[in-house]
């Protein structure tokens, strides 16, 4: 059903190979289903984070809860980034955070790293839960609702799974590109292929559009973004392309990489809230749609100023056609959900 949804159109060519001019633009919201919503937390009392994930029924009913509350246009499959690096062995636990039981620390361990099994049978629960997911917004009244599958970027699980301590911000992935430039594309190759794979495997099942998070991206100099992360980002999209999925890439701190983000292959680009809106759309060429981009913290307050900030942020794309709504990056824990509710309300409200 997500064929004619409105994030389905949005993100469509019409005849005259243009976006289509929508009476409002669609809306979801990044990490929608979580712990600022009461009946996730409900859930998370009887059921770990990872029984969750690997359980079809339970990722179904958690990807619904924002659905039922918030209305939004698209559905995100209840998952995590770290999920498929089960195929290269590597165990995780969350807390919440995500936790590497065995770590990459050394080249010798970046060296012995290699594929063991295939990650589609080892996540066989997710396309499971997408196709039955896929069922239940079927079945809903009202607006065809989108259904979007996600993977992590290569370069963010690989910023997990080396080890940080005692780096807090990721800046060991890149010492490791430095010291072991070569191994480290290596691990790259490795997660972009169990990635194209896990992906495929979420588009068979059913999801409408897939979105890539490359959220530590946001560290590399654009020279090094160029190496490290967006060769393998359009390996990813050329597969996905090719089955004729349209594909969203978000990266927190894009601003100084929109030159290399704009030559991935991706038909959305997801932008934080740190970029002017109006100056990105200016950069961004018209035939990629864009999403986002409000600061999640604005999600305080109150209704009526979420209302005001959001319609701020309409007012900056400016009708533009290929345009999703959303966040600059996850909603945080502790958001009141009525001001999630005011932003959606308030982009369904249609053009300010
Ligand atoms: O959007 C959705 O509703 C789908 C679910 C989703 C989760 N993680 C659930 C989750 C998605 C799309 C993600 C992606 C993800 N996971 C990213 C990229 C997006 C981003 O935020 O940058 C990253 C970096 C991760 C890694 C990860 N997983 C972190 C940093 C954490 C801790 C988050 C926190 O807020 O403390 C997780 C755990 C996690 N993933 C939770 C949820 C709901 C919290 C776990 C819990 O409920 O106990």
């Amino acid at each position: 059903m997500g064929g004619n949804s409105l994030f389905s159109r949005a993100v469509q060519f019409n005849s005259a190979l243009q976006f289509e001019a929508l009476p409002r633009p669609p809306v979801w919201i990044m990490r929608q289903a979580g712990r600022y919503l009461t009946e996730y937390n409900e859930v998370k009392a009887k059921h770990s984070f990872l029984e969750i994930c690997r359980t079809p029924e339970l990722a179904v009913q958690v990807s619904l809860q924002p659905i039922h509350y918030l209305n939004v246009d698209a559905a995100i499959i209840f998952s995590d980034i770290l999920i498929p690096v089960v195929a290269l062995g590597i165990e995780v636990d969350f807390n919440p955070g995500p936790i590497i039981k065995n770590p990459i620390r050394t080249g010798a361990d970046l060296a012995s790293l290699k594929r063991i099994g295939e990650v589609t049978t080892q996540t066989a629960f997710l396309p499971k839960a997408i196709s039955s997911l896929k069922n239940e917004l079927r079945s809903l009244p009202g607006d065809p609702k989108a259904l979007l599958g996600f993977a992590g970027a290569p370069w963010t699980m690989a910023c997990y799974i080396i080890e940080q301590k005692p780096f807090k911000h990721f800046e060991r992935t890149q010492i490791v590109a430095r010291e072991e430039r070569a191994q480290l594309h290596r691990l790259l190759e490795l997660l972009t292929s169990i990635t194209e794979e896990y992906l495929l495997a979420q588009v068979e099942a059913g999801a409408d559009a897939i979105q890539l998070f490359d959220t530590w991206a946001g560290n590399l100099s654009l020279a090094d973004y160029r190496e490290f992360a967006l060769p393998y980002t359009q390996r990813i999209f050329a597969t996905l392309e090719k089955r004729g999925v349209p594909t969203i890439l978000y990266i927190n701190g894009c601003t100084p990489l929109l030159p290399g983000m704009i030559e991935s292959g991706a038909k959305v680009l997801s932008l934080d809230w740190r970029i002017d809106l109006e100056q990105a759309l200016r950069l961004i060429p018209s035939e990629i749609a864009v999403q986002g981009n409000l600061d999640p913290t604005l999600l305080y307050g109150t209704p009526e100023s979420v209302k005001q900030q959001t319609e701020l942020m309409l007012r900056a794309v400016n009708k533009r056609p290929g345009y999703i709504a959303n966040l600059g990056h996850g909603i945080l824990q502790t958001t009141p959900r009525e001001n999630a509710l005011s932003f959606v309300k308030t982009v369904q409200a249609g053009w300010p």
